[in-house]
């Protein structure tokens, strides 16, 4: 099967006045559709980073990622926001919810960045919702949410656009051992039943354990792949 994403030498440096902070170093990595990857390593080795990169949320330093043979970072900043809203989901460790919008309405939300019409955005809101088991909370604000449940929220709005990849920072990071459980057991739901792609960065060796492949990070590099 052909790679839905290729990484290819991929440089991250941040920069404080005239010090290079180098913190990717040549990342090569290819993935396929469906697949799960755990990225994996040790504290400040730079996961966030890649994933940053991978959403397009960032440019590289050197290097480039392809998705489905088109080359992200050639792409001008407004094409790359739109391909970002389109077509790729994030999970954070800490949900990222707004507030002061119910449950439905943040999913919906992200349809509508995407230029869904209302109508259809809030249908899909809704189905997906149901899905992750969340019917009975369609009018909760996050505040009114258990932390599980604002994390299904935040996948069912990385849904939403239906996107090429699901990319997810410690989207477990936050819960206890039981409901980190059953966010993952959604996960490879959503994985199974939809060949939805995830590259998912994590500290949980369960989880860890369960993903198709494991991609290891030290000093900037790819060190070790299963
Ligand atoms: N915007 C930034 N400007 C300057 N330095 C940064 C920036 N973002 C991250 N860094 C630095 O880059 C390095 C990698 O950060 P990153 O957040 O990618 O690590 P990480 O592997 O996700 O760590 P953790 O497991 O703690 O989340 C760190 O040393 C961090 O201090
Ligand atoms: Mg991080």
């Amino acid at each position: 099967m052909n790679n839905l994403i290729r990484v290819v030498d991929l440089c991250k440096s941040y920069y404080d006045g005239f010090t290079e902070l180098p913190v990717l170093k040549g990342v090569d990595l290819k993935v396929k559709k469906a697949e799960v990857i755990a990225v994996v390593g040790a504290s400040g080795v730079g996961k966030s980073t890649l994933l940053h990169l991978l959403g397009g949320l960032d440019r590289p330093t050197e290097g480039t990622i392809f998705y489905d043979g088109e080359d992200l970072f050639a792409l001008k900043d407004q094409e790359l926001d739109r391909f970002r809203n389109e077509e790729i989901g994030f999970v954070f460790q800490f949900h990222h919810l707004l507030p002061e919008f119910t449950a439905l309405e943040n999913v919906a939300m992200a349809g509508l960045i995407a230029r869904q019409t209302s109508g259809v955005a809030h249908n899909r809101a809704k189905e997906l919702l149901e899905y992750v088991g969340l019917g009975e909370r369609l009018e909760h604000r996050p505040s009114e949410l258990s932390g599980g449940e604002r994390q299904r929220v935040a996948i069912a709005r990385a849904l939403v656009n239906q996107p090429k990849v699901v990319l997810a920072d410690e989207p477990t990071g936050n819960l206890d051992q039981k409901t980190s459980d059953a966010v993952h057991d959604l996960l490879w739901t959503l994985n199974d039943q939809f060949d939805q792609t995830f590259i998912i960065v994590t500290h949980n060796q369960t989880l860890a354990q369960r993903a198709d492949r494991l991609v290891q990070l030290v000093d900037g590099q790819v060190y070790a792949q299963r």
